[in-house]
């Protein structure tokens, strides 16, 4: 057995958290089925101040951001994903969420984004997915966005919030406050009052609304560790073939006062199985 899974397992045993598995290499097109008007829908917001911008399909594509309402089964996989995460969130009571891994490039972004767009195709739900990765900010970039002001300016005061929040058009019930630039005191900045100021401020703007963070890797840097007594849960994302077993559960370990809802095991070789 491969030794992230192992790890995986083990996680399993010590903590009551799910597995979801495997988020497989997307294929290369996505099917589109249009989602009908959202009309009487319980979560539909005005967006009064947030700016609007456009994503472009192909950009998207290319920065492995699935349509929600794909048949491809990375898409299926995150809806699973989306599934398991709410019922959680939803049997607690909790509505923020930190995406964490214990490297870099594990996959981290890619499933927040996922997550959260994923979220948002269900009409019950609004999201707003944060980037708080203040070492490698790629939010944005991965969107197709070029954000003038970001959760940076955000949290150090440099621009009110709602001058920092993006609205991705297409994308109903979504919310991004990107990052603009990284931040050389970050860890200070995520464990000092000022990130746990925003964090109120985010939370008491849309009390139901569902907030993703993206957060740099836990062993990377103590950013992540230090910004997680402020969530209420997290999600593990693992990279197969890239993540150690050690650092796995060294990473857990560290999160061990932070609910982690489910693992998502990113780069996975084997295909879910249709029907
Ligand atoms: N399942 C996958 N298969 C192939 N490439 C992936 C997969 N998931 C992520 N990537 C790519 O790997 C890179 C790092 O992913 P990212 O989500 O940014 O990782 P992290 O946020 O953990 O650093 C990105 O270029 C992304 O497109
Ligand atoms: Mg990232």
């Amino acid at each position: 057995m491969d030794r992230v899974r192992k790890a995986l397992d083990l996680a399993r045993m010590e903590r009551t958290h799910s597995v979801v598995k495997p988020v497989p290499e997307p294929a290369a097109a996505a099917d589109v089925e249009e989602e009908p008007p959202s009309k009487a829908t319980v979560a539909s917001i005005l967006y009064t101040r947030t700016k609007v911008f456009t994503p472009q399909p192909g950009h998207l594509e290319r920065n492995r951001i699935m349509n929600p309402a794909s048949s491809d089964p990375a898409a299926a996989a995150y809806r699973m994903l989306r599934t398991q995460v709410l019922q959680r969130l939803d049997a607690h009571g909790w509505r923020s969420l930190a995406i964490f891994s214990p490297g870099t490039d594990d996959g981290k972004t890619t499933t927040a984004i996922n997550l959260a767009v994923s979220l948002a195709s269900d009409r019950l739900h609004t999201v707003l997915l944060v980037d708080f990765d203040f070492r490698r900010p790629t939010l944005a970039d991965r969107l197709g966005l070029t954000a003038e002001f970001g959760s940076d300016d955000a949290i150090t005061g440099r621009a009110p919030l709602e001058e920092c929040l993006y609205h991705p058009e297409g994308f109903d019930r979504l919310v991004v406050l990107p990052a603009r630039s990284t931040l050389g005191n970050s860890s200070e900045i995520l464990a000092g009052p000022q990130s746990r100021q925003l964090v109120a401020e985010l939370r008491a703007r849309y009390p139901e609304r569902v907030i993703i963070y993206d957060l740099p890797p836990v062993l990377y840097a103590d950013d992540a560790l230090s910004f997680a007594p402020l969530v209420e849960c997290g999600l593990m994302v693992a990279s197969e073939g890239r993540t150690r077993r050690n650092d796995l559960v060294r990473t857990l370990e560290l999160l061990s006062k932070t609910p982690i809802v489910g693992t998502v095991l990113n780069r996975a070789s084997d295909a879910p199985t249709g029907y």
